[in-house]
């Protein structure tokens, strides 16, 4: 009998544990719930898409949260997208299928489409991040390796899945070219800055640590 291939994900990543993932968006929602309500964040609202400025909710705004919080290695699309293949016969990604990993997240953001959790990659997670991840969003651009890694916490309507590490890339091309950020004061005890263009950045004043198990989605 010929043999059957290995079945593809529509995903591979990081999942996080129950107590992380609760613990996280209960973060995520007190940073929209204070956001919101910063009186810089107001005066800069132009960006975002809303009806009634003075009504806007960001916890309602980005409505659309992902069912299980995770930080996406590789988008398979059960192998329909280039280099699935390649990507989950890799030793590491083998090697570290349905192992734990322990993520560390340094920052928050925000845009007029996503808001997310960037996550800094140690060199062990490194090996399980596809070498094309930061090219295939920015064709254009040399950004560091894992500089794309990023947990979704929330999209807004009709924004695309796959945003918010686009997101996350035009801050970190923008941090490259030396713009910092306008300082805009603290929030959870962390520096908030604005980047224009409805572009919010909160850098946690210590890592968030979240426990995570590596593996494929099915759907
Ligand atoms: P995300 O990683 O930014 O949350 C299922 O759609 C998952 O795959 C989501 O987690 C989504 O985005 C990610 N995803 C969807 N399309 C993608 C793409 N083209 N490239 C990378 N990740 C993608």
């Amino acid at each position: 009998p010929t043999l059957e291939k290995d079945m593809l994900p529509l995903y591979f990543g990081w999942f996080l544990a129950k107590r992380d993932e609760d613990n996280l968006r209960k973060t995520a929602h007190e940073f929209l719930e204070q956001l919101g309500n910063l009186k810089a964040f107001k005066k800069h609202l132009q960006a975002f898409s809303c009806e009634d400025k003075h009504k806007m909710d960001l916890l309602k705004y980005f409505a659309k949260t992902p069912n299980i919080l995770h930080c996406t290695t590789k988008f398979c699309d059960y192998g329909k997208a280039p280099g699935s293949e390649e990507y989950a016969q890799l030793e590491a990604v083998r090697k570290g299928y349905s192992k734990a990993f322990t993520l560390h997240i340094s920052a928050l953001f925000v845009t007029p489409r996503t808001a997310g959790a960037q996550v800094e990659l140690t060199q062990e997670q490194l090996h399980v991040w596809p070498s094309d991840a930061e090219k295939e969003a920015m064709p254009k651009d040399v950004l560091p390796r894992g500089s794309r890694a990023h947990i979704t916490l929330g999209c807004a309507s009709d924004v695309q899945d796959v945003q918010a590490g686009i997101d996350l890339l035009e801050f970190v091309k923008l941090q490259q070219a030396g713009r910092e950020g306008e300082n805009m004061g603290e929030l959870l005890g962390g520096k908030i800055s604005y980047y224009d263009s409805g572009m919010w950045m909160l850098v946690l004043p210590r890592k968030k640590e979240v426990k995570t198990i590596f593996s494929g989605y099915y759907g």
